[in-house]
């Protein structure tokens, strides 16, 4: 069996919604101490809406691929729905990751969390 899903391939390769939104009003930056990896994650919420998100990962495939399904699976959700993405999920829409790999895909949701708080910083507003 491949190391791989197909999908985590076709991730890596032509990862979705890379790039910076100069505009977000949530931005988490988060790091794995041990690889030194890092991700950072954007969002423009609208209405309680996430109207767009977009990533910059400077690490291994697998976080790469995470954080590239991670934003997908936000995309157009409401931040409530947002606040409970796991990397579980994450792995899961992958169809999986080698267990050693499992933390590159808790990357993609504490840079997630990470950009929540700061929209909850900026704005006073809880998400419930
Ligand atoms: Fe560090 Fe994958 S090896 S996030």
């Amino acid at each position: 069996m491949a190391l791989y899903s197909e999908k985590v391939m076709d991730h890596f390769r032509n990862p979705r919604n890379v790039g910076v939104i100069e505009d977000a009003n949530g931005i988490g930056e988060v790091g794995n101490a041990k690889c030194g990896d890092i991700m950072k994650m954007y969002l423009k919420i609208e209405d309680g809406i996430v109207k767009d998100v977009k990533f910059e990962t400077f690490g291994c495939g697998s976080a790469i691929a995470s954080s590239s399904m991670a934003t997908e699976l936000i995309m157009g959700q409401p931040v409530s729905e947002v606040r409970k993405l796991t990397n579980k999920a994450v792995a899961e829409a992958l169809d999986g990751l080698p267990d050693y790999k499992m933390h590159c895909s808790v990357l993609a949701e504490e840079a997630i969390r990470s950009a929540l708080e700061d929209y909850q910083k900026r704005t006073g507003e809880i998400i419930e």
